[in-house]
């Protein structure tokens, strides 16, 4: 069935990155969302499963299903039929979109007319009213049919665990890449730099096995408190070097999706060394540790690779400039091992 996606503006290219890989997660053959003509943050995308994508998604708003295109005079013919079975609605501008109040007050009047009744706090249908892109006078209408998780990720914040640190990642970000990395459900996911295991709660919440590491027994300690507070155990949890990792877990590789966030700058320990050295030492430790296919998704401060991972790992998208504050920008990659070369 056909689907819209209502994008956040947080970074739209990664939520359209983020529904693809959900969707490829939950086995579509055509999982590129496609652009329509009612503005750059909504995508049209197909499934059959729009509960299990809603209950995923962390950069998108809301699910919805379109129901008609036209001008004012259509819509409002469209909501009429709409009243006619009964019950309440609302209809709200979608995000971004301009539109003038009284379109909004005209097409609320023909779903009374047609015998529906208004209740903006808590409706049984709540429509949304979109304007075209390029022709501003033709107007689409849709039906939400899901809100996704986003909003209670934004509820749940750092600050609640009761292990955290400064470079504990936000609920709602760390759940984004996770699903970045497209792993099968039920599939084992590692984080080598868990920190206080954020990445982790997500990927345990949606019913991976999660696989970890951090070169800092406190962290490790930490990283365990806080998945036993969400009732999570790992499959394997370590305290080692990114270069000691393959040996310390060696009957938990392949697995089928690295997650990480790497240390760098002075925010996180890297106990003396430069962090681009780490990183770089990173991609390398961590080439033979996931399937072929399989994703690697990790934030880094720059916009390229470092030199020793260009022949070892392919982008599966061109990386994705996140803004955390006005002096830090973080690159969003998603990579897979690139195919060995013949000897
Ligand atoms: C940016 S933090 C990870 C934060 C984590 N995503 C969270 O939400 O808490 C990076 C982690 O890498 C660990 N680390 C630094 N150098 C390391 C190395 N050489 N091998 C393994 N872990 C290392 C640090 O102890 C730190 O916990």
């Amino acid at each position: 069935m056909r689907y819209w996606a209502e994008l956040a503006g947080y970074s739209v290219e990664l939520a359209r990155q983020e529904l693809e890989a959900v969707l490829r997660t939950l086995g579509s053959t055509s999982p590129e969302p496609r652009p329509v003509a009612w503005g750059e943050r909504v995508v049209a995308f197909d499934t059959d499963r729009i509960e299990e994508v809603a209950r995923r998604l962390a950069f998108t708003h809301r699910l919805l299903l379109p129901l008609t295109t036209g001008t004012l005079a259509d819509l409002a013919a469209a909501l009429k039929e709409e009243g006619k079975s009964g019950g309440t609605g609302a209809l709200r501008p979608a995000s971004g979109n301009r539109i003038p109040d009284e379109w909004v007050v005209t097409l609320g009047r023909s779903f009374v007319q047609g015998g529906g009744r208004v209740d903006l706090e808590d409706p049984e249908r709540a429509y949304v009213l979109h304007r075209g892109s390029t022709d501003p006078e033709s107007l689409a209408l849709s039906r939400e049919v899901a809100r996704t998780a986003r909003l209670s990720l934004c509820r749940r914040k750092a600050a609640d665990l009761p292990f955290r640190k400064p470079v504990t990642l936000t609920p709602l970000l760390a759940r984004g890449l996770v699903n970045l990395a497209a792993c099968p459900p039920g599939g084992r996911i590692l984080d080598p730099f868990c920190g206080t295991g954020a990445l982790l709660i997500e990927a345990g919440n949606l019913g991976y096995r999660v696989i970890a590491a951090d070169k800092d027994s406190r962290m490790v300690k930490g990283t365990l408190t806080n998945l036993a507070h969400f009732s999570l155990d790992p499959t394997a949890l370590t305290q080692t070097d990114i270069d000691g990792l393959a040996a310390a877990l060696e009957d938990h590789f392949p697995v089928d999706a690295i997650v990480t966030d790497p240390p760098y700058g002075r925010a996180s320990s890297t106990h003396g060394e430069e962090a681009e050295q780490v990183v770089e030492r990173a991609f390398l430790a961590l080439r033979p540790l996931v399937r072929p296919g399989g994703r690697l998704v990790l934030m880094l401060p720059v916009d390229h690779l470092p030199g020793a991972a260009l022949s070892e790992w392919t982008l599966e998208f061109p990386p994705i400039p996140l803004r955390v504050h006005a002096s830090l920008t973080r690159w969003v990659f998603a990579l897979t091992p690139s195919p060995s070369r013949a000897t």
